[in-house]
């Protein structure tokens, strides 16, 4: 989704810092990207349609000077990624400019009222309302400063939005339902002594120059000038925590792997230790999660996308031990009649900004439910919103396609159900299981062959995915992965499902990959399955760790090591998300960037 960067004090080198800002936000997904910069002389915007490359080409010709400036990544909502829609966007004097990430909802009546007194708009977009309406009260003689804050109040929607305003030294910002987050330069720096400052939507775009923030509220303002000032809705001014992020620049860099995908598939040990450390206490049999959190009778899952499938991973751990669970996309929840009762809703979101997931959990707390965020992210809105936090902590994850996350997600829900309703025989065999899973991940990425898989299957007409009980979720995975990045049709089934209408798809060229682990009744079952498939000649790929027959009836075997079955999931995803990066690869699509997609998405 759209990012912003703005910085106030970096003098001559404002233009690279929102450049480099820019690219560093990239990877929220976008399709057109500008800056606006003020100096002596006024405001001057540069943006284009397109990948920052084009923006990069059209400053070239320019030589701006400006020494406090904003820039953005726009990822279309109200009309096409064209030069006029991108941001940064003006009012009619040009004294103006305006970025914006959200969604104003009011904004055709805001048009209609200012079209009406005789603004020009240029744009499609709903964000062009914003710079209008603050160049109507610097017209009717407000201060910059409260000419924003006016022109916000007038917003209804979700938004961050960051101005600036030819002849003033300040940058004006503000959020409501859209993260935004300053950062403070110098040393040991304060909100009154910060110099230089920064605005974004997230920590990488100014990382490389501070690790000093302060996470904003919904409702919040801020202007940056020489330090910070927080205010709340009523003007009155909030002294905000200031925090420091743990991780460092590097480890937002690709540190030689070709894409960001692929090195935060590799990073997948490392990202499993630090979720699983100091929470697996194998002598007492005990999982640690400092959670105060009593066993919940009832549990629902709310969540999008690859998050929605470690949710029902997550929902029937749960119903395994006994407890009902249930998981709901988080787009559907909010708005349908609650369902049967529970007194958990965890929200699984591995950025915590997720707008559909924000809702669906704000809904759950209006119902009385207490909530749980599974997320990634420190201090996002669902972790500072939500009556608990459990982190999955793997380190920032810039690839568009989550992978590592995944990993921290199922790794962490197993930790959540062993620390909160599972008995002491379950807890024993599991937790072994899960300390040696990072070394068994390690196993699997060192001894794939998922890249011979891939290029022998490159060329299909679709893929398929099967999977029972705990491997259903990473059948869906596996082609939600796969057709994100390599923008083929894929899709993912629960086994027994697909003799209920998709076997009529499946042929000779449409591999199908079956994930089958242990020996028990369900692998039997999918192996039937496998055999059904075989009969219509198409190739199967069992991800595997051996147990049942599944291998003698496939034509390609991913191996998994042998562990408890449950764990062995985490080690059948890896070998798919290898197929799908291997197979987009073959095909040389975009994967850390592709079309459409965006890695936070900010709107419902
Ligand atoms: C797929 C992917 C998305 C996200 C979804 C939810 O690779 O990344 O499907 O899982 O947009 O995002 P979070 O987890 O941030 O709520």
């Amino acid at each position: 989704m759209c990012g912003i960067i703005g910085c106030v004090g970096r003098g001559t080198e404002t233009l690279d810092t929102l450049v480099e800002g820019l690219g560093t936000l990239e990877y929220r997904g976008y399709d057109s990207a500008g800056v606006a910069l003020v100096d002596d002389d006024g405001l001057s915007v540069v943006k284009a349609a397109g990948e920052l490359s084009a923006l990069r080409e059209r400053l070239a010709d320019r030589a701006l000077s400006g020494t406090v400036g904003i820039g953005h990544t726009r990822w279309s909502t109200h009309g096409p990624p064209t030069d006029e829609n991108a941001h940064p966007h003006l009012d009619c004097t040009g004294r103006v400019a305006v970025v914006h990430n959200g969604i104003i909802e009011n904004y055709q009546s805001l048009r209609a009222d200012l079209e009406a007194t005789g603004h020009e708009f240029r744009s499609d977009t709903d964000t062009e309302v914003i710079p209008h309406l603050v160049g109507k009260r610097l017209a009717d003689g407000d201060t910059p400063s409260a000419a924003f804050r006016g022109a916000v109040d007038r917003l209804e929607g979700s938004y961050a939005v960051a101005a600036v305003v030819a002849g003033s030294r300040r940058l004006f910002a503000a959020r409501n339902d859209s993260p935004l987050v300053v950062g403070l330069g110098g040393d040991e720096p304060t909100l009154d002594t910060a110099d230089p400052a920064f605005i974004a939507s997230d920590v990488p775009a100014f990382r490389e120059h501070t690790p000093h923030v302060v996470y904003l509220d919904d409702g919040e303002f801020v202007t940056l000038d020489d330090g910070i000032t927080v205010t709340d809705e009523t003007g009155t001014r909030v002294r905000k925590a200031v925090e420091t992020v743990g991780w460092d620049p590097e480890q937002t860099g690709k540190s030689g792997y070709e894409h960001f995908m692929l090195k935060e598939i590799h990073e997948q040990p490392r990202a499993l230790r630090q979720c699983l450390s100091g929470r697996v206490d194998e002598l007492r049999g005990a999982a640690d999660l400092d959670l105060d959190l009593t066993a919940p009778t009832g549990v629902q899952f709310v969540a999008a996308g690859t998050s929605y499938h470690a949710s029902l991973y997550g929902a029937e751990l749960f119903r395994r031990a006994g407890v009902p669970a249930q998981a709901f996309l988080a787009s559907e929840y909010a708005t349908s009649p609650p369902p049967l009762g529970a007194d958990l809703v965890v929200g699984v979101t591995q950025s915590g900004e997720t707008a559909d997931t924000l809702s669906a959990l704000r809904e759950a707390a209006r119902r009385g439910a207490e909530t749980l965020a599974v997320t990634n992210t420190v201090s996002s809105t669902a972790d500072r919103e939500c009556d608990h936090t459990l982190l999955i902590r793997s380190g920032p994850e810039i690839g568009v396609a989550a992978t590592k996350t995944f990993a921290g997600q199922l790794a962490a829900l197993n930790l959540l159900t062993l620390g909160t309703v599972e008995d002491v025989r379950s807890r024993r065999a599991v937790l072994p299981a899960l300390r040696d899973l990072p070394g068994d991940v390690q196993a699997v990425l060192d001894s794939s062959v998922a890249s011979t898989v891939a290029e022998t299957y490159r060329d299909a007409a679709a893929y398929f995915f099967i999977g029972r009980g705990l491997q259903f979720p990473v059948a869906l995975e596996g082609a939600l992965k796969l057709k994100e990045i390599s923008y083929e049709h894929a899709e993912g089934f629960a086994a027994g499902e697909l003799k209920h209408g998709p076997l009529a798809l499946v042929q000779a060229d449409t591999p199908v990959f079956a994930v089958v682990l242990g020996d028990g009744e369900r692998a039997h079952k999918t192996v039937g399955n496998i055999k059904e498939v075989e009969a219509r000649d198409a190739p199967v790929v069992a991800v595997t760790d051996g147990q049942s027959d599944a291998h003698l009836y496939a034509d390609h075997v991913l191996e998994v090591p042998e562990t408890h079955p449950r764990v062995a999931a985490l080690l059948a995803n890896v070998q798919l998300q290898l197929v799908a990066y291997y197979i987009a690869d073959g095909l040389g699509r975009p994967i850390d960037k592709p079309r459409n997609l965006a890695k936070s998405v900010t709107v419902e």
